[in-house]
Protein backbone atom coordinates (compact mmCIF):
# COMPACT_ATOMS: atom_id res chain seq x y z
CA UNK A 1 0.00 0.00 0.00
CA UNK A 2 2.99 2.01 0.75
CA UNK A 3 4.27 2.43 -3.21
CA UNK A 4 0.65 2.68 -4.56
CA UNK A 5 -0.22 5.54 -2.31
CA UNK A 6 3.96 6.77 -3.31
CA UNK A 7 2.81 6.48 -6.82
CA UNK A 8 -0.14 8.49 -5.97
CA UNK A 9 1.57 11.05 -4.69
CA UNK A 10 4.29 11.55 -7.26
CA UNK A 11 0.92 11.52 -9.70
CA UNK A 12 -0.56 14.25 -7.45
CA UNK A 13 2.90 16.61 -7.68
CA UNK A 14 3.07 15.97 -11.23
CA UNK A 15 -0.60 17.00 -11.98
CA UNK A 16 0.50 20.40 -9.59
CA UNK A 17 3.49 21.27 -11.65
CA UNK A 18 1.63 20.88 -14.75
CA UNK A 19 -0.70 23.56 -13.44
CA UNK A 20 1.98 25.88 -11.90
CA UNK A 21 4.72 25.32 -14.58
CA UNK A 22 1.87 26.21 -17.44
CA UNK A 23 -0.12 28.90 -15.51
CA UNK A 24 2.20 30.83 -13.70
CA UNK A 25 5.80 29.92 -15.37
CA UNK A 26 5.25 28.93 -18.97
CA UNK A 27 2.30 29.79 -20.92
CA UNK A 28 1.51 32.55 -18.96
CA UNK A 29 -2.79 33.48 -19.63
CA UNK A 30 -3.01 30.62 -22.10
CA UNK A 31 -5.43 27.82 -21.11
CA UNK A 32 -2.94 24.91 -22.52
CA UNK A 33 -3.54 21.35 -22.51
CA UNK A 34 -1.23 20.69 -19.52
CA UNK A 35 -3.12 23.37 -17.69
CA UNK A 36 -6.79 22.25 -17.90
CA UNK A 37 -5.58 18.00 -17.39
CA UNK A 38 -3.26 18.87 -14.67
CA UNK A 39 -6.80 20.29 -12.74
CA UNK A 40 -8.50 17.37 -13.75
CA UNK A 41 -5.94 15.36 -12.40
CA UNK A 42 -5.66 16.65 -9.12
CA UNK A 43 -9.33 16.31 -8.24
CA UNK A 44 -8.70 12.28 -9.24
CA UNK A 45 -5.27 11.59 -7.83
CA UNK A 46 -6.49 14.00 -5.15
CA UNK A 47 -9.47 12.05 -4.03
CA UNK A 48 -7.71 8.33 -4.19
CA UNK A 49 -5.39 9.35 -1.93
CA UNK A 50 -7.96 10.47 0.90
CA UNK A 51 -9.27 6.55 -0.11
CA UNK A 52 -5.91 5.20 0.14
CA UNK A 53 -4.88 7.17 3.42
CA UNK A 54 -8.10 6.54 5.14
CA UNK A 55 -7.37 2.77 4.50
CA UNK A 56 -4.10 2.96 6.82
CA UNK A 57 -3.15 3.95 10.32
CA UNK A 58 -2.77 7.54 10.13
CA UNK A 59 -5.24 10.19 10.66
CA UNK A 60 -6.95 11.88 7.67
CA UNK A 61 -7.60 16.02 8.15
CA UNK A 62 -10.71 16.30 7.05
CA UNK A 63 -11.23 19.97 7.40
CA UNK A 64 -7.91 20.20 5.41
CA UNK A 65 -8.92 18.33 2.48
CA UNK A 66 -12.39 19.79 2.56
CA UNK A 67 -10.79 22.68 1.99
CA UNK A 68 -8.26 21.63 -0.56
CA UNK A 69 -11.08 19.66 -2.51
CA UNK A 70 -13.09 23.37 -2.83
CA UNK A 71 -10.04 25.33 -4.06
CA UNK A 72 -9.65 22.50 -6.42
CA UNK A 73 -12.86 22.56 -7.56
CA UNK A 74 -12.16 26.31 -8.37
CA UNK A 75 -8.95 25.51 -10.21
CA UNK A 76 -10.67 22.80 -12.61
CA UNK A 77 -12.89 25.43 -13.18
CA UNK A 78 -11.57 28.20 -14.16
CA UNK A 79 -9.25 26.32 -16.43
CA UNK A 80 -12.10 24.49 -18.33
CA UNK A 81 -13.94 28.09 -18.60
CA UNK A 82 -10.77 29.54 -19.95
CA UNK A 83 -10.20 26.34 -22.02
CA UNK A 84 -13.75 26.51 -23.17
CA UNK A 85 -13.76 30.03 -24.71
CA UNK A 86 -10.63 29.64 -26.27
CA UNK A 87 -11.97 26.84 -28.34
CA UNK A 88 -14.97 28.71 -29.10
CA UNK A 89 -12.98 31.51 -30.26
CA UNK A 90 -14.11 33.84 -27.61
CA UNK A 91 -10.68 35.08 -26.88
CA UNK A 92 -8.36 33.91 -24.23
CA UNK A 93 -9.21 34.51 -20.44
CA UNK A 94 -5.64 35.17 -18.93
CA UNK A 95 -7.14 36.38 -15.72
CA UNK A 96 -8.98 33.02 -15.11
CA UNK A 97 -6.01 31.31 -16.17
CA UNK A 98 -3.90 33.21 -13.59
CA UNK A 99 -6.23 32.69 -10.65
CA UNK A 100 -5.90 28.75 -11.48
CA UNK A 101 -2.20 29.11 -10.95
CA UNK A 102 -2.86 30.90 -8.05
CA UNK A 103 -5.45 28.63 -6.39
CA UNK A 104 -3.13 25.76 -7.52
CA UNK A 105 -0.49 27.01 -5.04
CA UNK A 106 -2.62 28.06 -2.50
CA UNK A 107 -3.45 24.51 -2.12
CA UNK A 108 0.31 23.45 -2.13
CA UNK A 109 0.90 25.94 0.88
CA UNK A 110 -2.54 24.41 2.35
CA UNK A 111 -0.94 20.74 1.69
CA UNK A 112 2.50 21.67 2.78
CA UNK A 113 1.37 24.06 6.00
CA UNK A 114 -1.32 22.93 7.58
CA UNK A 115 -0.06 20.20 9.89
CA UNK A 116 -2.69 19.53 12.51
CA UNK A 117 -3.93 16.02 12.20
CA UNK A 118 -7.50 16.87 13.96
C1 LIG B 1 -4.73 22.13 -7.27
C2 LIG B 1 -4.97 21.13 -6.50
C3 LIG B 1 -4.02 20.50 -5.50
C4 LIG B 1 -2.69 20.77 -5.23
C5 LIG B 1 -1.79 21.82 -5.86
C6 LIG B 1 -2.27 19.84 -4.19
C7 LIG B 1 -0.99 19.78 -3.65
C8 LIG B 1 -0.54 18.81 -2.80
C9 LIG B 1 0.83 18.65 -2.35
C10 LIG B 1 1.99 19.58 -2.73
C11 LIG B 1 0.86 17.57 -1.54
C12 LIG B 1 2.11 16.96 -0.87
C13 LIG B 1 2.19 17.37 0.57
C14 LIG B 1 3.23 16.57 1.33
O1 LIG B 1 3.49 15.40 0.96
O2 LIG B 1 3.76 17.10 2.28
C15 LIG B 1 -0.47 17.01 -1.45
C16 LIG B 1 -0.83 15.91 -0.71
C17 LIG B 1 -2.11 15.43 -0.58
N1 LIG B 1 -3.24 15.90 -1.24
FE1 LIG B 1 -3.30 17.46 -2.55
N2 LIG B 1 -3.34 19.03 -3.86
C18 LIG B 1 -4.42 19.40 -4.63
C19 LIG B 1 -5.69 18.84 -4.60
C20 LIG B 1 -6.09 17.83 -3.74
C21 LIG B 1 -7.44 17.32 -3.64
C22 LIG B 1 -8.63 17.79 -4.48
C23 LIG B 1 -7.42 16.35 -2.68
C24 LIG B 1 -8.54 15.50 -2.17
C25 LIG B 1 -9.80 15.85 -2.13
C26 LIG B 1 -6.06 16.24 -2.19
C27 LIG B 1 -5.63 15.34 -1.24
C28 LIG B 1 -4.34 15.18 -0.84
C29 LIG B 1 -3.88 14.16 0.13
C30 LIG B 1 -4.77 13.11 0.82
C31 LIG B 1 -2.50 14.34 0.28
C32 LIG B 1 -1.56 13.56 1.24
C33 LIG B 1 -0.89 12.39 0.60
C34 LIG B 1 -0.02 11.64 1.60
O3 LIG B 1 0.63 12.26 2.43
O4 LIG B 1 0.01 10.41 1.51
N3 LIG B 1 -5.29 17.17 -2.85
N4 LIG B 1 -1.30 17.79 -2.22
Amino acid sequence: MDLLENVFVLLHLLGMAAIVGSAVFVARGRATPALVWGARAQLVTGLVLVGIVESGDEPVNHAKIGVKLVVAIAVAACAEIAAAKARKGEGERPQLVTVAGGLAVLNAAIAVLWTSAS
